[in-house]
This record gives structure tokens, C-alpha cells and sequence, in this order.
């Protein structure tokens, strides 16, 4: 159960969020949000985030990529793939993008997040906080991913030495209303890097 802590009471900072926003050097004040990737295994989900990361870093707008590879052999090493385990593996990041965005960072995660309603979870975190969250679709056919089959997992999936792989014997609910829907087979890295900038611009997170 995730109810277990009673008798606690919420500590007010006395930071405000433009505060923080003027200490990293932002001269548009605070723009901490959370960039929130989701598709299948291959579908391009690290590779655009780790590209905007250095993106903004290298024009001095503070970033930090989380990626779910990189957070399971860490805070969710207790962590496996069933249904369950999924869930609390995107909640507790989704805490923690939510800490990153209220510090003033650009937090883009990168998560296969397969199940809606903890991708809604994770929306609803940052709602609840009033900050803002863009769901981006990382959209590529199955087959593509496979033939990509950049760590080998699919291979490894269809000869069952991997259960509950995402898209193969478990589902994987596609975003019905994302901020954004990246098609990576269909275009470049780099023009859709260039659609997730421009979403940003529109909401004036970057000038
Ligand atoms: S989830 O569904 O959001 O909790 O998954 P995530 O934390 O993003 O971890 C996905 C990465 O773990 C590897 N991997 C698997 N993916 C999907 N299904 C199964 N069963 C699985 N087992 C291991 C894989 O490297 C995933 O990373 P990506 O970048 O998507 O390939
Ligand atoms: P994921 O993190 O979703 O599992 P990766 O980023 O590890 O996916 O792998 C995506 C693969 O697809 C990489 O080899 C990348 O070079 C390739 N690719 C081709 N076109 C694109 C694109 N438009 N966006 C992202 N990746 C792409
Ligand atoms: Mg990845």
C-alpha cells in the first residue's frame, strides 16, 4: 500500500518557483516542466531525450534526462516489469520529474509507460503542483522497432527467454490525446528534436 504514511503535514518552502527560476539565470523567470516520452521498446523515446538534453544544457537551459534503463539499476532496482511493478516504477518517477520540474529543470522522461492510467498518474502529479506536463507519443510501427532491435530485447522476447515484453506478450495503450505524436519512422532525429523545441516555444518554456 502507498497510503502508509499518516501524521504528516505539508512543509511550506519559502523558495518561490520565480525565485528559483532568476537563480539558475533564467531571464524569463521559471520554466521548470516535465517532458514525458512513452512508446515501445525502440520506438526512439532515448535517443530524442538525450538529444534535447545536450540541446538545451549546450544553450544554457537547464535539462535532465531520466530514462527508465538508467532508474531501474538505481531508485527502482527493486523493480520488475508485471503490471504492478510498472506502476510504482512510473509513479515514483513521476514524483521525482515533478521535484526536478519544481526546481526549474526541464525534466524529460523517457518510459516505456505502456498503461494509461499511470501515464495519467504521473499527468496528474504535476496538475495537482501546477506544473506543466507534455505527453509526448514516441510513435513507430512494432516491425520497425524490432528490425531496429537496438539491445537485442526483441530477439530475446520472441525466443521467450524474456517475459511480459512490452508489445510482444504484454499490451502496450497508445496516448489518445498526447501533447505531441513523433512518427521516429517516418521522420529524422533531428526534425523531431526541432517539434519538441517548438512545442516548448509555444509555451513560452524557451525563447
Ligand atoms: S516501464 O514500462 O515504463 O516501467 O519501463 P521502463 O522503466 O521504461 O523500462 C524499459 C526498459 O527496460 C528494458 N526492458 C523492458 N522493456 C519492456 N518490457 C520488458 N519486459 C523489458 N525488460 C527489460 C528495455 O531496455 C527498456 O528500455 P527501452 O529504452 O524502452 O528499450
Ligand atoms: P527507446 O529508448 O525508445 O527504446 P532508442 O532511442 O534506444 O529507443 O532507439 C531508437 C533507435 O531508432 C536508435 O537506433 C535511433 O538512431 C533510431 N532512430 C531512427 N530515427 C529516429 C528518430 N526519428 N527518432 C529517434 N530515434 C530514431
Ligand atoms: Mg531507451
Amino acid at each position: 500500500n502507498i497510503q502508509k504514511a499518516t501524521n504528516v503535514t505539508e512543509q511550506k518552502h519559502h523558495v518561490s518557483r520565480d525565485k528559483r527560476g532568476e537563480i539558475l539565470g533564467n531571464l524569463s523567470g521559471f520554466r521548470g516542466c516535465t517532458i514525458w516520452f512513452t512508446g515501445l521498446s525502440g520506438a526512439g523515446k532515448t535517443t530524442l531525450s538525450f538529444e534535447l538534453e545536450a540541446f538545451l544544457v549546450t544553450n544554457g537551459i537547464p535539462a535532465y534526462g531520466l530514462d527508465g534503463d538508467n532508474v531501474r539499476t538505481g531508485l527502482n532496482k527493486n523493480l520488475g516489469f508485471s503490471k504492478e511493478d510498472r506502476e510504482e516504477n512510473i509513479r515514483r518517477v513521476a514524483e521525482v520529474a515533478r521535484l526536478f520540474a519544481d526546481a526549474g529543470q526541464i525534466c524529460l522522461c523517457s518510459f516505456v509507460s505502456p498503461f494509461a492510467e499511470d501515464r495519467e498518474l504521473a499527468r496528474n502529479i504535476h496538475k495537482k503542483n501546477n506544473l506543466p506536463f507534455f505527453e509526448v507519443f514516441v510513435d513507430a510501427p512494432l516491425d520497425v522497432c524490432e528490425l531496429r532491435d537496438v539491445k537485442g530485447l526483441y530477439q530475446k522476447a520472441r525466443q521467450g527467454l524474456i517475459k511480459g515484453f512490452t508489445g510482444i506478450d504484454q499490451p502496450y495503450e497508445k496516448p489518445e490525446n498526447p501533447e505531441l505524436l513523433l512518427e521516429t519512422s517516418k521522420f529524422t532525429i533531428l526534425e523531431c528534436t526541432q517539434k519538441v523545441i517548438e512545442l516548448l516555444q509555444q509555451h513560452e518554456i524557451v525563447p
